[in-house]
């Protein structure tokens, strides 16, 4: 068993290197299967979903080459059609990508459905709408996914999205990004690894417009070459040490950041107090005084986003007052509320509300993570509790956060991993 284990109650002081977005990397790295050529990609984030995604497309047979800590080499020149491996994918929620990619580039993709964490129903019949409106059959026959374009390839179309989201915009933009002809996207997603995938495909030959926006035109082209490109800075990652501040309290530099990304975090962490200020590609974040109580409703981007909501609870759980938190996004991300309590947390979820009372002090228990960020917001919790609290289930959060521990350390944090000699708990799926 691997835990963290955290003596909270220190003030943070220093500076943290953000790495790139864990969100954009998992969708690069499979569109690296439209390009025929080499793709370097730089500013990789180190954790374990993009070390998944990679091993897929090895499986695949992607050449991947190492060629420093964070940047690959893939070449995915000889690459066969071959159903993607079940266990592989069924870990990773990404792995849907696997299908609008495959999809482009062969007119045929088989992929398990994908795993991902539990935040109550994920279905992916906006993706399917818009591979059928593009000419594919779609069925669901031996546990897998089988999608074949009727015409061996796919047929630009217009798609209007019936909900804002990310993974169907992506993955649509990935199946006509090879198709013959023109694909509109209407109500498409906004987010910035929306915009970072549209630039890695144009950067290699693509014709993609209007990503960042509503409604996004790809017009189909016949083949991608190979170059070079670095992925964006990860919003959440930097959003979830911003939150670590607000609830410890103290002094960091934020390295390496697009501030535009974090207005909306930034915002509703002045609201609160918390001191907030931008430096070209820095934001320096500190927090002296007592927190004020805020409202936060979670919405696609540029609206304050859902994998912050349980990090900002944290926060919310040592402000002065009632907070009242809405979840805009997903049916059930507020798993992790039982935990909290174990900390000496007050909070009420009913439905998609979750009502806080502030507390002046939390104090240290041993809690388990339930999801990634569940488990980063336990972490920001520790770090700002009296005495020591014991995470487990880790896995879970090492899937999104690079090196962590070593960040935290680096600005004074008392978080150490812990392995005990139990035997290793089991890793379910997750993505
Ligand atoms: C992506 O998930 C992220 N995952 C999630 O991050 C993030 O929470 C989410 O976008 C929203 O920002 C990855 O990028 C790998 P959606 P995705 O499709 O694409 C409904 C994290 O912590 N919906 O935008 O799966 C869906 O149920 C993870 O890093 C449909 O109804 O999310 C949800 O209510 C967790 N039908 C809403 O739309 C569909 O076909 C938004 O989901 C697709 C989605």
């Amino acid at each position: 068993m691997t835990k963290y284990v955290i003596t909270g109650g220190k003030p943070l002081y220093g500076t943290i290197d953000i790495s790139g977005a864990k969100n954009a990397a998992v969708a690069i790295i499979p569109a690296a299967l439209l390009v025929d050529g080499v793709c370097r990609i730089e500013n990789i984030p180190q954790i374990s979903d993009v070390t998944l995604i990679l091993n897929i497309l090895q499986d695949l047979g992607a050449e991947v080459r190492t060629v420093n800590r964070t940047t690959v080499d893939i070449d995915c020149s000889h690459i066969r059609n071959q159903p993607v491996p079940y266990q592989l994918a069924r870990k990773i929620r990404a792995s849907y990508y696997l299908i609008g990619a495959l999809l482009s580039r062969f007119g045929s993709a088989q992929v398990p459905p994908p795993g991902g964490c539990d935040l109550g129903g994920r279905p992916i019949d906006q993706h399917i709408k818009g591979f059928t409106a593009m000419g594919a059959d779609v069925d669901v026959r031996g546990g897998y996914i089988h999608a074949t374009a009727r015409d061996g390839r796919l047929k630009g179309s217009q798609v209007y999205l019936d909900i804002v989201s990310v993974g169907a915009t992506m993955n649509i933009m990935l199946a006509a990004t090879l198709a013959d002809g023109l694909t509109i996207i209407e109500n498409a997603a906004k987010e910035p690894h929306i915009v970072d995938l549209a630039n890695f495909l144009n950067s290699m030959g693509a014709d993609i417009m209007g990503a960042g926006t509503d409604v996004i035109k790809i017009r189909g082209v016949d083949r991608l070459a190979g170059g070079t490109y670095s992925i964006i800075p990860d919003q959440i990652e930097a959003g979830t040490y911003m939150a670590a501040v607000a609830a410890a309290g103290g002094q960091v530099r934020i390295h390496n950041i697009i501030p535009k990304h974090l207005e909306c975090i930034t915002a509703k962490l002045q609201e609160m107090g918390v001191s907030v200020v931008e430096d070209g590609d820095d934001l320096v974040v500190s927090r002296r005084g007592a927190l004020n109580r805020a409202n936060v409703k979670t919405m696609p981007y540029p609206g304050f986003p859902t994998d912050m909501q349980p990090q900002i609870a944290a926060v919310l759980c040592l402000a002065q007052g009632t907070s009242v938190l809405t979840e805009g996004v997903w049916d059930n991300r507020y798993r992790y509320v039982d935990e909290f309590r174990r900390l000496g947390a007050q909070i009420q979820v009913d439905g998609k509300v979750a009502v806080i009372e502030g507390v002046s002090q939390l104090t240290g228990a041993p809690v388990r993570a339930c999801d990634l960020r569940a488990g980063a917001a336990l972490v920001i919790a520790g770090l700002a509790a009296h005495g020591v609290t014991e995470i487990d289930s880790i896995y879970h959060i090492e899937r999104g956060y690079e090196d962590i521990v070593r960040k935290l350390t680096g600005v004074g944090a008392d978080i150490k991993v812990v392995i005990t000699p139990d035997q290793e708990e089991a890793q379910p799926n997750v993505g």
